[in-house]
């Protein structure tokens, strides 16, 4: 039967029901009598639920199995269920947060992560993820910050089409692919000072050039879904927002799939004012062509009598339901709708030695030296102790580790003493005076659950208890290592007395192991800052590629009339682009291959990178672009391609760029592409502050 064939069998009821997801707190309860907890505070009836259409989070392949199986005999067409579920940075292995992943500049990196996630989570019964997440943010008080992958819309796009890629495979009838849901369009990054689920207002040229770049990278990766995310645009919620969902969303983006809710989102739209009731809610949403409904009840309550009235065109209806069922078809779940669930190969893949090998390697490539006048590498002989908040925490994970477990991890405590066995872990300050001992790695930051959803944050400080410690251990004199553990940028500035500074994020499984390789330089470091860390909360919102304003600050000329804080230097303490290794890199010898181009030519540029250290290491060759004078003006830079290579002590590589004119056109306001007859400086160097240039005429054949 083909799913036309099963559209036409089905009533109206059935069809509501296919739009609705459910939590996982009523599918889990009582799985081995009946599948439904408390429905009733939905209320809804036990009919109801056996219409419903797909379920949200599942514990395990064995209990998706039982409730696939309970729901397929009560079900009357027999439309299996979809069970979606956040596998955001990894299923039981956990790999770093997504920010952290993002500063490997490794994409290669990104796609193995989601490839392992969905080889775990599909063999768990899982059919599509809620990511990755192509939200923009350049906010680190807003706590998903950790979840996106920094503050450029280039490296977003780059790293959201790896996820997609990596979890869907190009079919999802390959074995292990699990369908991937791009969230949380659009613009939730932006949510007014940092608070989680506040409003957004952005220009349309903001929009359509950089928030919006995330999504679209998501729709050309073939993602099959979409998640509206909680917050108003334009002063109406994204769920009923039919301008962003049908004519932005749809008709210009092209995008295909399914879109869902974000959780309770419908009915949330009543507590924002945009809608009377449920069923106004439900009117307006379908009109927007939500298809499905997250965790509350607009449209399973009022369907039916919406049609029956001719409020709502059935059309509109079978249209969303079809959607559905053709995921579900290309799932292969009406041949199978068990899928890949299997729960002996789920328990021989999670958290198998490969996999944490893979989650170890990401996050060997995703911590960043921020700091370091000559103390690290540590050596295995160094007389060492380690101390601070989180030295022997096992909290690596960060948020939205659903199905991982913290437990299972070492602490950095575990770890160093594993490789320097001398090491002494001390749990305060006050028995250092038994101890010989002359560098301590300190370790503190954030409590990994103070970030991620609903955790904005005013104060981006280091905690006070912290800042005294680091104070009085570098007053006695000892080397202070601090190792941070933090889902979003802090501010460093009371802290720089450290003798050096690790960005250890939250890593994942392996995060220990991880950061002690690289501590004792058993691995070079090799990430670098995806967000700009600001030097005070006042100056958010920091971001490298801003545009210039008519009174440019210029330290050299004091004129008191220009652009700046009279309390704070407008640049960031460290900029996007950022991070030291233990090689160091030179750039000489800028050459680009002609003065001047046309459209649709290429230029060659090249730029000798030089390990001047005796150590091997990764740098990332860093290209961006700036247009002096355009119709609009352009930001002072932006980043528009980037190579991570290897160079092998004292040696000189020859990095080779190719830009095509494509590349450095611009997006404007109603989202066309252009680019004018005029100058382009065009900007190499190992971060986005330190940049030798050279500048190019592009002519515009067409002026
Ligand atoms: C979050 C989403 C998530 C959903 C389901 C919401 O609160 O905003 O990102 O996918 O919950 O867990």
């Amino acid at each position: 039967m083909t799913i036309h064939h099963i559209l036409k069998q089905m009533t109206l009821a059935e069809k509501a029901g296919q739009l609705t997801q459910l939590p996982p707190h009523l599918f889990i309860q009582t799985t081995s009598d009946d599948i439904m907890g408390n429905v009733h505070d939905l209320g809804l009836n036990d009919t109801q639920v056996f219409l419903v259409g797909s379920v949200l989070g599942i514990k395990n392949a064995t209990e998706m199995m039982a409730i696939q199986k309970r729901y397929l005999e009560k079900s009357r067409l027999h439309i299996p269920l979809l069970f979606m579920a956040d596998v955001i940075h990894g299923y039981e292995t956990i790999f770093p947060i997504p920010l952290a992943i993002s500063c490997s500049w490794n994409e290669s990196l990104a796609h193995l992560t989601a490839r392992i996630s969905a080889k775990e989570a599909s063999a768990a019964g899982i059919h599509m993820t809620f990511a990755p997440m192509a939200d923009l943010t350049r906010d680190p008080r807003w706590g998903r910050i950790m979840e996106g992958f920094g503050e450029d819309s280039f490296l977003t796009s780059r790293f959201v089409q790896a996820m997609v890629k990596g979890f869907q495979t190009d079919s999802l009838s390959n074995k292990d692919s699990l369908a991937s849901c791009v969230k949380h369009y659009a613009g939730y990054g932006a949510a007014e000072a940092g608070r989680d689920y506040n409003t957004v207002d952005m220009s349309k040229l903001s929009f359509y050039s950089q928030y919006v770049q995330g999504y679209v990278a998501g729709i050309n990766a073939s993602a099959k879904g979409m998640m509206a995310s909680f917050n108003t645009f334009d002063g109406i919620p994204v769920t009923v927002n039919k301008d962003l969902m049908v004519d932005v969303l749809r008709n210009q983006l092209g995008f295909k799939g399914i879109t869902i809710t974000d959780y309770d989102g419908l009915n949330q739209v009543i507590a924002h004012g945009a809608a009377e009731d449920t069923r106004d809610a439900a009117i307006k949403a379908l009109n927007a062509k939500i298809d499905i409904e997250m965790a509350s009840t607009c449209y399973i309550n009022n369907i039916e009598e919406l049609v029956k009235q001719g409020k709502i065109d059935i059309k509109v209806i079978d249209e969303a339901v079809l959607r559905i069922l053709s995921l579900k078809e290309e799932l292969g779940l009406f041949k199978n709708p068990y899928r890949f669930a299997n729960p002996e190969k789920e328990a021989s893949l999670v958290l198998s030695k490969e996999h944490l090998l893979a989650t170890k390697r990401v996050a060997l490539e995703s911590a960043v030296l921020l700091k370091n006048n000559g103390i690290l590498p540590l050596a295995k002989t160094d007389k060492i102790v380690i101390m601070g908040p989180y030295a022997k925490s096992t909290g690596t994970n960060g948020a939205w580790d659903w199905h991982g477990d913290n437990a299972k991890n070492v602490s950095l405590v575990d770890a160093v003493i594993e490789l320097a066995p001398q090491t002494k872990y001390i749990d305060s300050i006050n028995t250092l005076q038994n101890i010989d001992a002359s560098v301590v790695i300190y370790v503190y930051g954030e409590d990994q659950y103070e970030t991620g959803e609903a955790k904005s944050k005013v104060s981006l400080r280091i905690k006070p208890s912290d800042i005294e410690t680091i104070k009085q251990l570098t007053e006695l004199g000892y080397k202070v290592v601090s190792v941070l553990y933090n889902g979003r940028p802090l501010i460093l500035e009371e802290i720089l007395d450290s003798d050096a500074i690790v960005e250890g994020w939250f890593l994942g499984s392996c995060a220990a192991e991880a950061l002690t390789e690289l501590l004792f330089g058993i691995v070079n470091f090799s990430g670098k800052l995806t967000c700009s860390f600001p030097r005070h909360e006042g100056q958010i919102p920091l971001y490298y590629n801003h545009l210039s304003t008519g009174r440019p600050y210029n330290k050299e000329q004091s004129d008191p009339y220009t652009s700046f804080y009279i309390d704070c230097e407008n640049s960031p303490l460290y900029p996007f682009g950022y991070g030291l290794s233990y090689s160091t890199f030179t750039y000489t010898n800028l050459r680009l291959s002609k003065t001047e181009i046309y459209n649709d030519e290429i230029l060659d540029v090249y730029v000798d990178v030089s390990n001047t250290s005796t150590i091997d290491g990764y740098e990332i060759v860093q290209l961006y672009i700036h247009d002096l004078k355009a119709t609009i003006a352009r930001p002072i830079k932006e980043l528009k391609k980037f190579k991570k290579i290897w160079i092998k002590a004292l040696s000189t590589v020859q990095i080779h760029f190719e830009i095509h004119t494509s590349i450095l056109t611009y997006t404007t306001s109603q989202n066309t592409q252009e680019l004018e007859t005029g100058d382009i400086k065009i900007m190499l160097g190992p971060n986005s502050q330190q940049l030798i240039e050279a500048s190019v005429l592009y002519h515009n054949k067409e002026e």
